[in-house]
């Protein structure tokens, strides 16, 4: 991907861009297969808005739960080749299935299996500058400037679609009892709480003392560290500041107007829009 021209790093699928590489058309496609199972652990979110944080969270949690130990092979669905959807087909339960899909194009299966999601959550405008940052980090997306990657944002225009798009499908399905909103500014706040809730959400108990190594080994310098440990893996650039607030460094007066307008204008008066307040 390194001498891939800016525009063909990234393609349309159903109306919607993806990184060409990571998420080939062909792994796409092959997902219109790949049936969700009741016990699945899912996990969901927009992209920068602690997707490896819950990830990293979730697989500890599994681990205390069951023994069974998770690769750190990239967890998105969407990333696995349709070779590898054939492998996870055939796995033992609970298998963890991670994805920044939007909740529409997901296989019918995980709503009809009633599988367990956790839909992790973030505040648009901290997700936006993490998204920036990482667009010009990644070697498979296109670099992007500040002012042209805002207007893109609120387009919608940017992989993975629009954030309200997500945020307003989500919202539908907020009272789902087979599904969790988080947010990454809750998890700040309170980490260990945060895993409690998890842990019970699943139906994975937890002693108190397996919370807070959990959560010890899930703070943002630890995960930092130990991903540095294994360089060169696929999130080894996800470890950017990792806390509430950066938009304010980052957006002029008229920009963070325009998203709040947009904000109130597609969530105001829903509960998760309560719960994305900044
Ligand atoms: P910043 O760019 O603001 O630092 P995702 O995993 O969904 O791509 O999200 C990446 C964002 O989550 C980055 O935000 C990253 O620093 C932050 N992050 C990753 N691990 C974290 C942790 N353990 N605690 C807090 N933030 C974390």
């Amino acid at each position: 991907s390194e001498n891939m021209k800016d525009e063909d790093r990234v393609h349309r699928y159903k109306g919607i861009l993806y990184p060409t590489v990571m998420c080939a058309r062909e792994n796409l496609e092959a997902l219109g297969t790949l049936e969700a199972r009741r016990e699945d652990v899912v996990l969901v979110s927009y992209p920068k808005s602690g997707f490896t944080w819950m990830v990293g969270v979730l697989r500890k949690i599994m681990t205390a739960a069951t023994g069974k130990q998770f690769s750190e092979f990239p967890p998105h669905i969407e990333f696995w080749s349709p070779e590898m959807q054939k492998g996870v087909a055939k796995e033992a339960s609970p298998r963890l299935m991670a994805t920044h899909l939007h909740p529409d194009d997901m296989h019918p299966s995980f709503k009809e299996k009633k599988a367990k999601a956790l839909v992790v959550w973030r505040n648009p405008k901290d997700t936006l500058v993490s998204f920036y940052h990482f667009m010009n980090k990644s070697p498979g997306l296109p670099n992007t400037e500040w002012n042209h990657f805002f207007t893109d944002f609120m387009k919608g225009e940017v992989v993975y679609g629009s954030y309200f798009s997500h945020a307003e499908a989500w919202e539908k399905l907020y009272d789902d009892p087979n599904v969790k909103m988080i947010t990454y500014e809750e998890l700040k706040h309170d980490l260990s709480g945060g895993i409690r809730q998890i842990s019970q959400f699943y139906g994975f108990p937890l002693t108190e003392e397996q919370v807070q190594t959990i959560s010890a080994q899930s703070t943002f310098s630890a995960m930092k560290e130990s991903a540095g440990a294994t360089r060169g893996k696929y999130n080894s650039n996800t470890y950017r500041k990792g806390e509430v607030g950066d938009w304010k460094n980052h957006f002029s007066e008229a920009q963070s107007q325009q998203m709040d307008e947009e904000f109130n204008k597609r969530l105001a008066g829903t509960k998760l829009g309560a719960k994305l307040k900044y």
